[in-house]
């Protein structure tokens, strides 16, 4: 296989430089390939006593490959708990690195191995750890409640670890309580959930380069040349497109809000990897990507995390067959703390979403 140029992503930093990071593009199959590579991973997955969890953005064979092979396909709090409580010895990480972190700081126990161990993600770029720790240190009178898409060393500075389901019950409790809130690095989520909670939340300032780019504009348009629609939106999203949002949610809510809402038409504002999941569920039904850099078609990521999209087959076989390089290690000691805030959420998902399940688990 010819190896292609690494793309580059432009992501806002959090004192709004501009930063840039590679993303690899993804792999093509060649022609009648996927068959005899998806059998050799069923294969070696059952040999090596490994599971497969993947998120919803992945290419959709590794999607399928997941539930077919007993593993997931879910959100990230999903991807957690499913790892977490799997009893195979090795889990296998389809998504990008702060979920594999999250595993192996769940699992230290366990492998944890991906497909690629330079997935990023714009906002664990966006917080580094030693300016992250700064700013708390400033502000000691606020709970730090750090959202799941951040370094292993973010997390291990954290009173709470948060994913976008649940992020709206924890700090609505913590301001129940009469908790002060230091939040990051999710400045659109963070503001919808101060919107909704009416909490007290200082903001570090980062984006997800992928909902950033949707378009309140040209979603308007979009909702008149299909009346019916309901839009579906994941809280990433700017403010002006959440408002549009007839459900708005982590990627497992959204699906969900689309089987509960029964429309023969959905507008969806979130990576568009996840539509193949809602077609196989809800087949029948019309799903639209929502518009991002609109006409001008200047958008980088175009509804599509470039660094999800570095999860392939090929990959894939390359970590069940033991090449190196696809071990996930986090610092035992950063992992020790950073176990804190996750099993924190954990114990609080358990208490308070007991009916959360991705799919796979059934
Ligand atoms: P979810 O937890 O909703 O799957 O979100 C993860 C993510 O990275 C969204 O961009
Ligand atoms: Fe990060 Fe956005 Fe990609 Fe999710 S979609 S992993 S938030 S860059």
């Amino acid at each position: 296989m010819a190896v292609a140029k690494p793309i580059q992503i432009r992501f806002e930093r959090y004192n709004g430089d501009v930063g840039i990071a590679p993303a690899k593009p993804p792999e093509v199959l060649a022609p009648g390939e996927k068959p005899a590579l998806v059998e050799r991973a069923k294969k070696l997955l059952k040999e090596r006593d490994a599971v497969l969890v993947a998120h919803y953005y992945v290419h959709p064979d590794l999607q399928d490959l997941a539930q077919d092979s007993g593993g997931t396909v879910s959100d990230s709090l999903e991807m957690a708990r499913f790892g977490h409580e799997h009893k195979a010895r090795t889990i296998v990480v389809a998504g990008v690195r702060f979920m594999g972190e999250t595993a192996k700081i769940l699992n230290p126990e366990k492998r944890v191995l991906m497909p690629d161990l330079q997935a990023e993600c714009s906002l664990d770029l966006a917080t580094p750890a030693d300016q992250f720790s700064a700013f708390c240190d400033q502000h000691p009178d606020r709970v730090v409640v750090v959202y799941a898409n951040t370094s292993a060393a973010v997390k291990a500075r954290a009173d709470w670890m948060v994913t976008s389901s649940i992020a709206e019950k924890i700090v609505g409790e913590l301001h129940r309580q009469g908790k002060k809130i230091l939040w990051a690095p999710d400045k659109h989520l963070g503001d919808y959930v101060q919107r909704v909670t009416g909490a007290d939340m200082l903001m570090w300032n980062a984006a997800c380069v992928v909902h950033e780019e949707f378009k309140a504009l040209q979603l308007e348009e979009l909702k008149l040349k299909h009346p019916g629609a309901k839009v579906l939106v994941h809280p990433e999203s700017p403010r002006a497109v959440i408002a549009m949002a007839d459900a708005v949610g982590s990627t497992t809510g959204i699906i969900q809000a689309a089987e509960r809402l029964g429309a023969k038409e959905y507008i969806v504002a979130t990576d568009n990897g996840i539509i193949h999941q809602m077609r196989k569920r809800m087949p029948g039904v019309s799903f639209i990507e929502a518009p991002t850099a609109g006409k001008g078609a200047t958008c980088q990521s175009c509804a599509h995390c470039p660094w999800m999209a570095m999860n392939g087959l090929h990959n894939l076989l390359d970590t069940l067959e033991g090449k190196p390089g696809h071990e996930v290690f986090v610092d035992p000691e950063v992992g020790r703390r950073a176990k804190v805030p996750i099993e924190r959420m954990l114990e609080f998902a358990k208490r308070n979403l007991p009916q959360m399940k991705g799919s796979g688990d059934a």
